[in-house]
């Protein structure tokens, strides 16, 4: 559920936000109210542990009970888009303090300058920092939920804000779109479920197709079907297409893991935590939000996405280790671990991808490995990928969001590691070591040297704690990374 946002002629404010700089010097506007207040904002500075740093906040009430917001700006006065954001964040965070669930914000020069760009980017912090996934509350009483249901952000320019708000509101709703269905458990989410929401993006003006099994055994896309032989719910391949770019140019391809629940099938993984792997269909969530994000704004190029969607379960039918697949490439895979499903989804997602749509590029996102979380925890999602540009471009994309990459070696030498002695390629590397490294190497075989960069977002896709931008719980890693990263490149 997200809330309203929305942008009005001044009138009487429930809430002032002031800024405040490190050190708790205080700028122009803000020195006036504390003026005004004889003093009462400087006092509580000194009371409180606050110190201006970046994204703190403290919230003062005057005698008349207008709620005023201290926000800390750090050194510079000089903050990016992303900054402005993360303090929009905060500003929604801290009016849940208040009793009602509406608010009217009166922005005072935050950095000395008020401008129609800053107050869309509150306005786009606030929205992404309030959505929350409380459906499945039957017993909780209106105060025990999250509150915040409307913020009104002042502005002498209503109509112009609105303009530059509009493709931030159009990326948060493909952002809150991949964290609802990342959000549901695996018995809402099962492949015909997320095939189903899929095709709502037909009334954004996208185009999807849905194969079932019939189509993809036609297809050959055995390592995919293998992975989901043990359930009772059957294997889809979903295909989106977004066309709002020239006619004849080449699509851009988003491809995403899919696995709506990741038992580890027979080499079955430890009770401990296992209900996490309802999160392993986050790469094919981000695919479907970040698809809803360019068609809501009608982004200028052409997309794919697609989507392998599987449930990984042991039983009777369900694969063996040792079990030897036949993909849609023609290279047969060894199926050493039931458990490193997702690049078996994968090998036929990529190949079906490239092989129709002949793509500039193919960026993958999957929840594929828990080296992933060894590697870089929560902070970084790994990128590996032998194109120098197209990684660029990523990882700059990923800084301008504030959703960060970091690069991986991609070296021919790992490829030994994943050589089979019965068939072209095992599944599970022979050593150790690099599992995340080798897991992409096994990608690599199945792009057919398209240009392609795969993104693991193990250790991203969900939020452990609350995040400046999103709260505990799927964070639609990705999303606003691939938004930006389309916009900066391809789009004219
Ligand atoms: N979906 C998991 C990876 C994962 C783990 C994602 C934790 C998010 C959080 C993946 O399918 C998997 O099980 N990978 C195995 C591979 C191994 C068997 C080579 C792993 O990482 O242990
Ligand atoms: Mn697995
Ligand atoms: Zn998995």
């Amino acid at each position: 559920m997200s809330i309203k946002v929305e942008f009005k002629k001044p009138t009487t404010a429930q809430v002032v936000c002031l800024g405040v700089y490190e050190g708790n010097q205080l700028p122009e506007p803000t020195l006036k109210w504390d003026k005004k207040l004889k003093g009462l904002l400087s006092e509580s500075l000194k009371k409180s542990r606050f110190k201006g740093k970046f994204n703190q906040s403290l919230t003062v009430f005057s005698q008349d009970g207008t709620q005023f917001i201290l926000i800390g700006l750090g050194k510079t006065s000089d903050l990016n888009e992303t900054q402005w954001t993360k303090i929009g964040g905060a500003i929604a965070h801290a009016l849940t303090v208040l009793p009602s669930g509406e608010a009217a914000v009166e922005i005072y020069d935050l950095k000395g300058c008020k401008n129609d760009l800053l107050v869309a980017h509150l306005a786009y912090g606030a929205l992404l920092k309030s959505w929350r996934f409380e459906k499945y509350f039957t017993t909780k009483s209106a105060d025990e939920l999250f509150s915040l249901k409307k913020i009104s952000f002042f502005t002498p320019a209503p109509g112009d804000v609105e303009r530059l708000f509009k493709p931030l509101a159009a990326i948060a709703e493909g952002v809150f779109l991949t964290r609802s269905v990342v959000s549901e458990p695996g018995n809402v989410i099962i492949p015909e479920t997320l095939a189903k929401i899929a095709e709502t993006l037909k009334k954004d003006g996208v185009k999807v197709e849905v194969l079932d099994v019939k189509d993809m055994k036609k297809l050959g896309m055995n390592a995919l079907l293998g992975v989901g032989q043990g359930s009772v719910h059957e294997p889809k391949l979903v295909i989106m297409q977004w066309e709002g770019g020239a006619k004849k140019e080449a699509p851009l391809a988003f491809v995403g893991k899919g696995v709506t629940f990741d038992t580890g099938g027979i080499s079955i993984k430890p009770a401990q935590n296992m209900e996490e792997m309802k999160y392993d269909m986050a790469g094919a969530g981000v695919v479907i939000g970040l698809m809803k994000a360019l068609a809501c704004r009608k982004a200028k190029v052409n997309a794919v996405g697609v989507i392998g969607l599987v449930e990984n379960m042991p039983s009777g039918s369900a694969q063996r280790p040792g079990d030897i697949v036949k993909t849609m490439s023609g290279q047969t895979i060894e199926v050493l671990n039931t458990d490193a499903e997702g690049r078996l989804v994968l090998a036929d997602a990529l190949w079906y991808t490239q092989n129709r749509f002949k793509p500039q590029f193919m960026v993958d996102l999957a929840t594929l490995t828990g080296a992933m979380i060894i590697c870089l925890g929560n902070e970084r999602a790994g990128l590996f990928s032998i194109d120098e540009a197209l990684s660029k471009k990523l990882m700059t994309a990923g800084e301008k969001v504030g959703e960060l990459l970091w690069p991986f070696p991609m070296d021919e030498s790992y490829d030994k590691e994943i050589d089979s002695e019965i068939a072209d390629v095992r599944n599970i590397s022979i050593g150790r070591g690099a599992g995340s490294i080798t897991a992409a190497k096994f990608l690599q075989r199945f792009t057919n040297k398209v240009p392609w960069a795969h993104l693991d977002i193990a250790g991203t896709a969900w939020a452990s704690k609350d995040l400046p931008l999103c709260a505990k719980g799927a964070s639609a890693f990705g999303v606003r990374l691939l938004d930006r990263f389309v916009s900066n490149n391809y789009e004219k």
